[in-house]
């Protein structure tokens, strides 16, 4: 019999490493394995579980939820022939920026670790304690936590945050340039409540997990976009070494981000099949709860946001290169290199 049930003991466990993920002398989570693969933290057993919770859906005939970056209906801007045009005219700075950006967004996601998580049994009907759902409570939600910003109770190591100001400072050099200013928030406004049917308590969490899912969703982009300007062998011409392991710590950092795309795909696929107990005393179907909500979200992550996002920082990029040489000439090659 497949396991299905797990402790939070077991959902914490790392593997029993060859060899600690060290970069620039800073000690780092996850490790080694003894031919030299990277394993991320955590997922001795918590990769076997989310997978058994993935099969025993697909076992059922289940639907799960779509999770690739076909969701995202733009682009990243800048493109990457932009960010390459910004990197080559002395503009560094905002690859830079956009780096430490998301070093500071990882590090807020350590507030899951401190959320507290109710037991998701409390509102539903049938029995969840076989089921990812259930064991969000359990250490699930904790674990993606302190992979993005730490685990609270083993300070001095690593996580996602750390790991991009390393790649950052591998690249650019350490201080290469001063702080940015960093955006407010990754998620959705909560302007309206998503799930007025349920307690709020429950409602707050279901609503982090379907702004999480896009967030790591478009993450997935902002990878491969990464990795297309580390290994681009006409950048950091002087730093091509760094540049190689830089792309390397992303390579790491992806890898760590598969476990939360599956298991939040997996959760939001169970509680779509799950009835909930409403705060009226009545239930409703998880689908009937779910599918409008994420439709909201997907459409928030892919597009909404993403349009004021681009006016803003299209305003900023044109400021900067606007100040060059033969300013007026590059903002209009800048602009001829935006992806259609
Ligand atoms: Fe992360
Ligand atoms: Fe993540």
């Amino acid at each position: 019999m497949t396991q299905l049930i797990y402790s939070n003991e077991d959902l914490m466990a790392d593997h029993p490493f060859a060899r600690a993920q060290v970069i620039a002398g800073e000690e780092m989570h996850g490790g080694f394995d003894e031919a030299g693969t990277y394993v991320s933290p955590r997922t001795l057993h918590r990769w076997p579980a989310v997978r058994a919770w993935k099969q025993a859906l697909e076992a059922k005939g289940d639907k799960i939820l779509d999770a690739t970056t076909e969701l995202l209906s733009r682009s990243n801007y800048p493109s990457r022939e932009q960010q390459k045009f910004l990197l080559r005219n002395s503009l560094g700075q905002t690859f830079w920026n956009s780096l430490t950006v998301t070093g500071v967004f990882e590090g807020r996601g350590r507030f899951i670790c401190e959320a507290t998580i109710p037991d998701f049994q409390n509102i539903i009907v049938e029995n969840i304690s076989e089921l990812g759902i259930g064991h969000l409570h359990k250490g699930l939600l904790y674990a993606h936590g302190a992979d993005e910003g730490g685990d609270p109770k083993r300070d001095g190591i690593g996580a996602h945050d750390a790991m991009w100001y390393a790649l950052r400072d591998l690249v650019f050099g350490k201080d290469a340039y001063p702080d940015p200013e960093i955006p407010e928030n990754l998620s959705r406004p909560g302007d309206e409540p998503l799930f007025p049917q349920i307690d709020g308590a429950y409602a707050g969490i279901m609503g982090l997990l379907l702004n999480l899912l896009m967030i790591e969703i478009r993450a997935e982009s902002f990878f491969a976009f990464c990795c297309d300007l580390l290994d681009d062998a006409e950048l950091f011409l002087d730093r091509r070494a760094e540049a190689a392991e830089a792309r390397e710590v992303v390579e790491r950092i992806r890898t760590d981000e598969g476990i939360h795309t599956v298991s939040l795909q997996v959760v939001l696929s169970e509680m779509r099949t799950l009835t909930f107990r409403t705060k009226d005393g009545g239930t409703i179907a998880g689908s009937d709860l779910i599918d409008g909500p994420w439709e909201t979200i997907v459409s928030w992550h892919s597009d909404r946001r993403q349009e004021g996002d681009r006016k803003h920082t299209k305003a900023q990029l044109e400021g900067m290169i606007g100040k060059l040489d033969g300013g007026d000439r590059l903002v209009a090659e800048f602009n001829g290199l935006e992806d259609a």
